[in-house]
This record gives structure tokens, sequence and C-alpha cells, in this order.
């Protein structure tokens, strides 16, 4: 039995947040220390929110801490459009049945990570604000960090801009700071994300499991499905769940270890993860850039993943 891996999960449910969480809760080699949340898809009382009902659905009975309201320093920017208004549109989830930690997603980062007697990942899975504002409160923790293995960026396209992702363009400064920590990164950026897409077919595969997740991931992925048929997609990638596989089948992923930086200004490309393709930085690489997946393994992990839940409850 290989060790686990002790993780925290961070990001702004959202629908394929969701699914990542789903995903790292089934998987027996990972560790799951806290979920902390973040101001993205939604505002962080949506997102918080979202994070006890997905935490209650599948039986996740860890600390959960509320990030903050706002980037560092941008306004907050959220996208409706993609996972509605409650930021997680579609099946009717259960009402929390676990509250909200008294400490806030840094102090409940920074707790963990003292307690963990092995070195901690984190698995951000939206905007940077809660890495950042931890390695910016604790720097006498960074070395207590193994590795950060984060969905955002784009080494050759954006999503919400030409040049800028989601994530990243949410919270340029951030990303900046936690690009340039040192702390090794795994970036699950749209180059691999944009791959792991989930057809039709593949949710009637994950509706086959007849419990009360499979159920409700069905769901959540026809409806994130019907948003991306719309922009010409095959099927709906699930962004931040690749951000776990990442850690659990790197066999999986085509990598490319990159010196990567964030764009903080300009008129165009501000957000941008911009890779050294070529070395003219001369800069030794920060980040394991993923650029491929085997699709159809991530498909059968996470139905795997869905099926390992219990029956329908009586
Ligand atoms: O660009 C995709 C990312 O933005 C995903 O993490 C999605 O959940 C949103 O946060
Ligand atoms: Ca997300």
């Amino acid at each position: 039995m290989t060790k686990k891996i002790p993780i925290i999960l961070d990001g702004d449910p959202g629908h394929d947040d969701a699914i990542a969480w789903v995903l790292a809760n089934a998987d027996p080699n990972l560790d799951i220390l806290a979920v902390t949340t973040v101001s993205g898809n939604q505002t962080i009382e949506k997102t918080s929110y979202n994070a006890q009902r997905i935490c209650t659905l599948i039986g996740l009975d860890v600390p959960i801490g509320k990030g903050g309201s706002t980037p560092l320093i941008r306004e907050p920017m959220n996208a409706p459009s993609v996972h509605g208004d409650s930021g997680l549109d579609g099946p009717a989830l259960p009402e929390p049945a676990f509250p909200l930690s008294d400490l806030s997603a840094v102090e409940l980062i920074a707790e963990k990570v003292r307690e963990c007697k092995d070195k901690v990942t984190l698995v951000p899975t939206g905007p940077l604000t809660n890495i950042a504002a931890f390695l910016l409160a604790h720097p006498e923790l960074k070395n207590r960090i193994e590795q950060i293995s984060l969905m955002g960026g784009g080494i050759e396209l954006g999503n919400w801009t030409p040049a800028a992702e989601f994530n990243i363009l949410v919270d340029p400064e951030a990303a900046d700071i936690v690009f340039r920590s040192g702390i090794p990164i795994i970036m699950s950026g749209l180059d691999v994300t944009e791959k792991a897409f989930i057809k039709p077919e593949d949710v009637e595969l994950i509706r086959s499991h007849h419990n009360e997740v499979a159920q409700i991931v069905a769901q959540w992925l026809e409806f994130f499905y019907e948003f991306h048929l719309n922009l010409g997609y095959e099927g709906a990638p699930v962004h931040d769940a690749v951000a776990v596989t990442a850690l659990t089948h790197p066999e999986w992923m085509d990598i490319r270890e990159l010196y990567v930086e964030v764009e903080t200004k300009g008129k165009y490309c501000v957000g941008a993860t911009v890779g050294d393709i070529h070395r003219v930085t001369g800069k030794a690489p920060n980040t394991k850039v993923l650029m491929g997946i085997h699709r159809e393994n991530f498909v059968n992990y996470i139905a795997r993943a869905c099926g390992s839940y219990g029956e329908v409850k009586a």
C-alpha cells in the first residue's frame, strides 16, 4: 500500500470543483485534511454554501474554511453564465450537515499544515487568492508544502479572454505569488483540461451506477454540458478533476516542464500564464505543465469513483 498523499482541497464550487472533490474523496490514495473556499465561479457566500452541501452529499466530514470575499487587490469576478446563480445549478442537493470552520481558509490551511507530520499537497481549483494569502501570512510554513496541483491557466489559450483562463484572470496577483513561490507546481491548464471532456455517452456510464452521488454527478455534467455544447464543445470539460487526477495518475498525462510566469499588467494579456517553451529566459522550469491526457482512462476513473459511493439512502 503506497503512502496516502495528504491534501487540502481549495475551490469555488462550481460543477467541476464538485466533481473533483467527489473524485478525491473516493480515491484511497488521497487523505483530505480540509476543504477551503474561494470567491470565483460565484460569491464566497455561495461557494462556501456549495462546499458544505457537496461535503454533506459525499460524506466528507473535514473542516471547511471560508475564504475572503474578494481577490487580493481586485474586485470580485463571478461566472453565473457557466455555473448558474447558485454556482452549482441543476440537481437539488442536501442541506449542509457540516458547519463552516471558525477558522478562515488561510488559518485552516496553516493549522492543518502545522499538524500534519508529512508535507501537504495543496489542490486549488479556483482563483489562487487563498493560496497566495497563506504564503504571505505564513512564510514559515512554505517548506511544509510538498507541491501545488492547480487547475488554472493555459500556455496556448485562454477562455475568459483570448489570453487568460478564468481562475488566473480573477486574481493574477495571487497567481503571480504562487508561481514565484518556488514550491513545485503541477499546472492543469486549458491545454489539458479542454481535452478532459465527458461526452453524453460517458454520462450514461456514470448514471448506470445507482447511487445518489452518481445520479447527481450525471446531472451536474448534463448542466455543464449544455453550456459547453452551445460553444461547440464535444463534451463537458471537467477542468478541476484533472488537478486531482494529476496526483493519482500522472502516467495518463503528457507533461512539459516549463518556466511559467503570470502577466499582471497589460491591456490584452493580463492573467496570461506565459510558458518559456524555447527556454529564452534562461530560467529553470518551475512548473510541470500538463499538455495532454488519456481521456478514456480519465472518464473511467470518474465513473469508478462515482460507483464507489453507497447505494441510494432508504
Ligand atoms: O476556467 C475553468 C475554471 O474556472 C474551473 O476551475 C472552473 O470551476 C472555474 O473556476
Ligand atoms: Ca473551479
